[in-house]
């Protein structure tokens, strides 16, 4: 396995792949992986004949008061478990190797970006997507992979390589679990043990939601409510948002079955202690 903290090494080293007619996995990650990170990685494997993972704890996509300093890293493990799933190249670069003094070009979009994780976290995506781009630059791959765990960001990330014509498939990955149902998170280390216990207030809030949803309700405002109720129910709980989006677009919908392609997102974030998490589900219209 190649580690590697310079774009041009990695650039050179991708387009050779490519130059052999090798198909070109890409996983972006900001390290500190986990079981959710793992699940990215091997299916970028079996679709691909090379997978490259980078690893890049992004400065511009944290806000002012957020955890930039204090998110979690160990590069080692990280290291360990990429060879262990049969990564070939990790690209693991220093900020000012992606941030060049001066730095000043940012990708952002209109709309998507402005529901949800955007409310509270209003310069977020630009830097997601700014990162994204660069790294689709460095890394010319043919497929790349993201988590549902993130499903906002999936969304951008689609909409994104859509308008701008990128030549990179989007892969969208289930939600991995810990056995109680909490999403995995490289930020679920934040918690001590009471919290641990009382962010299952999520998992239990959408499954909630989902049961009434297959039960036939269609009335968004209702199904918000029944996760609303039943997170609020666990007292180190504040909910930051629960919204009902069309995951096409994101925008909010009153009424689930007019998601455009039939697709509705159910999305929570919750502060547990100082911790926000988020969780979703998506519905497809017919299930
Ligand atoms: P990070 O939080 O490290 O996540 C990297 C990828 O792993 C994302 O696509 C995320 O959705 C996925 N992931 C995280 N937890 C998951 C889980 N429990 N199940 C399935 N997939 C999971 O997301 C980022 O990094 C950054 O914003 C990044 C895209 C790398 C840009 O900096």
């Amino acid at each position: 396995m190649i580690i590697s903290g310079s774009v041009k090494e990695t650039r050179e080293q991708v387009k050779e792949w490519k130059r052999k007619g090798l198909r070109v996995g890409f996983v972006p990650t900001m390290g500190y992986l986990h079981e959710g990170h793992q699940s990215l990685m091997e299916a970028a494997k079996k679709e691909n004949d090379r997978v490259v993972a980078s690893i890049f704890v992004n400065p511009i996509q944290f806000g002012p008061n957020e955890d930039f300093a204090s998110y979690p890293r160990d590069f080692e493990k990280d290291a360990a478990l990429c060879e262990s799933v049969g990564v070939d190249l990790v690209f693991h670069p220093k900020a000012d190797e992606m941030y060049k003094e001066g730095f000043c070009t940012y990708v952002d979009m209109d709309g998507l970006t402005k529901e949800l994780c955007g409310k509270s976290r209003p310069t977020h995506f630009r830097g997601v997507q700014t990162v994204v781009s660069k790294l689709f630059h460095i890394i010319p791959a043919d497929r790349a992979y993201f988590g549902q765990k993130d499903a906002q960001q999936l969304a951008v990330i689609k909409k994104m390589a859509r308008d701008l014509s990128m030549d990179i498939e989007i892969v969208g990955c289930p939600i991995i679990r810990e056995a109680d149902g909490l999403a995995k998170s490289s930020r679920n280390t934040y918690l001590n043990a009471e919290e641990r216990q009382a962010a299952l207030a999520l998992s239990r809030g959408l499954a909630e939601g989902r049961k009434l949803v297959e039960a036939g309700e269609r009335e968004a405002a209702k199904v918000k409510r029944a996760i609303e109720v039943e997170i609020e129910k666990e007292k180190l709980a504040k909910v930051d948002y629960v919204e009902v989006v069309d995951f096409a677009d994101i925008m909010p919908l009153a009424d689930l079955s007019a998601a455009k392609e039939g697709e509705v997102l159910c999305a929570v974030a919750v502060y547990i202690g100082k911790t926000r998490l988020i969780d979703n589900f998506i519905w497809k219209a017919g299930q």
